[in-house]
């Protein structure tokens, strides 16, 4: 019998390229999305890939009755929990719906998990849990500090899960950080798809480079950086898909709370994903300098030894197989999935 697994926001970005993984490894997934940021017509992508349709239910997580009938339906070993909010600048703009939605969105999931018995959860945590560190790299024991409502919200859901984890150490609970999720699907049939503007750096580029967009703001020149701007770990999304089967393989003959991060243990300034992504689409991007943006810190990479040695993972592809797989992507599907049935 196979094991199954629901994976919330599952129809999303890292949700969408782990559901991939999770199918080559063995497992069932059901998917859960509220389709906030995401399309339905990504299931027919998935099936593509994978020749498994995944189950879609349409809700919230906040919707206690339909996690229960979701509960009571499928026999789930494990949680993979994407679902949230996760824009810096809106969460500054809206707190209540960060909190709402990440925070009590996850206990009514607790909730709902604890019920059923279902007591393994992987949870999408993220380097924002670090703050505006001084350097890095980081480790896992780093002080935690939040600058937004959205990293207090991943913030206080790992206070959460470390209360949880004190109180029945029966649960297994992975809270896996995030550093910078890039790249895409080598199919190109899936890839980072965001509503509106894109906030992050790597899905502007590409639609700069395809032509949604004419010029790319790099935000700030002036960093005590090599060539003055920020420096971050970016990690391929297939990458960190592993990452999660890994967490969930590792509960095969472990238990208890981990905490590691997920990244490459690099830095990579904005100037030099620039270059990588020229060579990688063979298309100049227009760009210019422009002032800070507020919250940027100028370097954030991970310390990724924890993950090798509790997981025995270790991220596999370089910023140059981000880029190409980013434009395989875009190229592909210059608007993304929005306008596709
Ligand atoms: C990277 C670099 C920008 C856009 C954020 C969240 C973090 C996580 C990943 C959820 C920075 C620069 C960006 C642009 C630019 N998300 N940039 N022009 O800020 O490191 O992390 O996404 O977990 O929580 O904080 O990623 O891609 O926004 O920025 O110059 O149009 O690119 O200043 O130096 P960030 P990012």
């Amino acid at each position: 019998m196979k094991k199954k697994v629901l994976i919330t926001g599952g129809a999303g970005f890292i949700g969408s390229h782990t559901y991939i993984n999770l199918v080559s490894a063995g497992y069932t997934a059901v998917i859960l999305d509220n389709l906030s940021n995401s399309n339905p017509c990504i299931l027919d992508r998935l099936e593509s890939i994978t020749n498994t349709k995944p189950e879609l239910i349409i809700g919230n997580i906040n919707d206690a009755a339909l996690l229960e009938e979701t509960f009571s339906k499928h026999n789930f070993s494990a949680v993979i929990h994407f679902a949230g909010l996760k824009a810096v600048g809106e969460s500054v703009e809206k707190p209540l719906d960060y909190y709402n939605n990440n925070i009590s969105g996850t206990l009514c999931l607790l909730s709902a998990m604890q019920k059923a018995k279902v007591k393994t959860l992987i949870f999408s945590s993220s380097a924002t849990v670090y703050g505006n560190a001084e350097s890095s790299p980081l480790k896992e024991n780093h002080p935690r500090s939040a600058t937004s409502p959205y990293g207090r919200s991943k913030l206080i859901v790992e206070n959460i899960l470390e209360d949880l984890s004190f109180s029945d150490p029966t649960w297994n609970i992975a809270c896996l950080r995030y550093f910078n999720p890039v790249g895409a699907h080598p199919s190109g049939l899936i890839g980072e798809d965001p509503k509106g503007t894109p906030n992050n750096l790597m899905p502007y580029i590409a639609q700069v480079a395809v032509g949604r967009r004419s010029s790319l703001s790099v935000f700030g020149g002036d960093y005590n950086t090599p060539d003055g701007t920020c420096r971050r770990d970016y990690i391929h999304v297939v990458d960190l898909a592993e990452g999660h089967v890994a967490a969930l393989n590792y509960y095969n003959s472990n238990s208890g709370l981990i905490t590691v991060n997920l990244g490459t243990g690099s830095g990579v300034s904005v100037l030099q994903v620039i270059e990588k992504f020229e060579e990688a689409s063979g298309v100049k991007i227009n760009y210019s300098i422009t002032s800070r943006r507020s919250g940027d810190v100028a370097e954030c990479w991970a310390d990724p030894t924890l993950a090798k040695q509790r997981l025995g993972w270790v991220a596999r592809r370089s910023i140059e197989d981000m880029c190409k797989d980013t434009w395989n992507w875009q190229s592909k599907n210059p608007t993304g999935l929005s306008d596709q049935q």
